[in-house]
This record gives structure tokens, C-alpha cells and sequence, in this order.
């Protein structure tokens, strides 16, 4: 028997302020999302923009349903329009804000290990890093320089 040690390194900003400007604009417009989130059950509202290498911006936000497993999460709202929309595209940066409507939710809310796996996906067939970001309605903003450091032992493709 061996133990596998797996770390991750994170990069942890203060406040949006301190993000670069082009990232503060897509975080901004994941804030924004989150106004057309449609959470009537949670009461949690999640937004989220993806930039992409051809500088369309996709947005998405949680739809949600009466039978609960039917909604979606922001996050894959979002990058599934993205790849419906342009699949030749790639997936540069991903911004995600979330805020309860019930409490302040001033922590970073990483995005849910369902969004993990279906980010991965996109990052697996474009070869190439997806830059994530997440924030609660305020506050820190966590940076990821790729969804693979979010999902140790992803599965993917190769075992298909
Ligand atoms: N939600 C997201 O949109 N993204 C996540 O990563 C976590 C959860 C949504 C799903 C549901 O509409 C609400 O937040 C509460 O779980």
C-alpha cells in the first residue's frame, strides 16, 4: 500500500476590485446573470459568464423546476449554450457569483461537482485549460487556472 498525496493550488482575491479589468467585467456580468436566475424553490440564485476565444461572451443562470432534478445549474447553462452555439469555439475563462435570496452569501460558492464533471468535458475536448472563477454575492473571488485542479480524478473519455 502506498498514499497518494493530491493538492491543488488556488489563488484567493481580495475583493472583485482586485481582479484583473477584463476578468471584473465578466465576473460583473455573472453578477448580472444571477438578476435572471429563475429560483423560485432554493431561493438561490446562481449566475455565470464564459468567455470564449472568438470574444462572445455566453451567459447562464439556474433554471429551476417544480420536479427539483429537472433544473439546471448556472454553470451548465451557460457552457452547454456555449457549445451548442459556437462548438468550435473554445472555452477561455469561466466568472460564477451566487447569492441566496434568503441570506448574505459573502463565501466563494464553488461551482457543484455535476458543473465540475460537465466543465471538464469541455476543457478534455478543447485540450486546452478553462480559467474558473467563484464568488458568493460579495467578497473573496477564488481563481482556478483550470477546472482539473477543481476535480481531482475526473473521469473522462480515455476509458470509454
Ligand atoms: N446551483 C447552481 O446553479 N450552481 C452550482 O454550482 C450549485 C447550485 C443552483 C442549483 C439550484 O437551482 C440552486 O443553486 C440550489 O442548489
Amino acid at each position: 500500500m502506498k498514499e497518494v498525496k493530491i493538492e491543488t493550488t488556488l489563488q484567493v482575491y481580495l475583493n472583485i476590485d482586485e481582479l484583473p479589468e477584463a476578468i471584473q467585467d465578466l465576473m460583473d456580468k455573472a453578477v448580472k446573470a444571477r438578476e435572471n436566475a429563475y429560483a423560485p424553490y432554493s431561493k438561490f440564485n446562481v449566475g455565470a459568464a464564459i468567455l470564449l476565444d472568438n470574444n462572445e461572451i455566453i451567459i447562464g443562470s439556474n433554471q429551476e423546476n417544480a420536479s427539483y432534478p429537472s433544473g439546471l445549474c448556472a454553470e451548465r447553462t451557460a457552457i452547454y449554450y456555449a457549445g451548442a452555439k459556437y462548438p468550435n469555439a473554445k472555452i477561455l475563462k469561466m466568472a460564477v457569483s451566487a447569492s441566496s435570496q434568503n441570506k448574505v452569501t459573502n463565501k466563494p460558492i464553488p461551482p457543484c461537482g455535476a458543473c465540475r464533471q460537465s466543465i471538464a468535458e469541455y476543457e478534455i475536448k478543447q485540450n486546452q485549460p478553462i480559467e474558473i472563477y467563484f464568488m458568493g454575492k460579495e467578497g473573496k473571488v477564488v481563481k482556478s487556472d483550470s477546472l482539473a485542479n477543481l476535480l481531482p480524478l475526473l473521469f473522462d473519455n480515455s476509458v470509454l
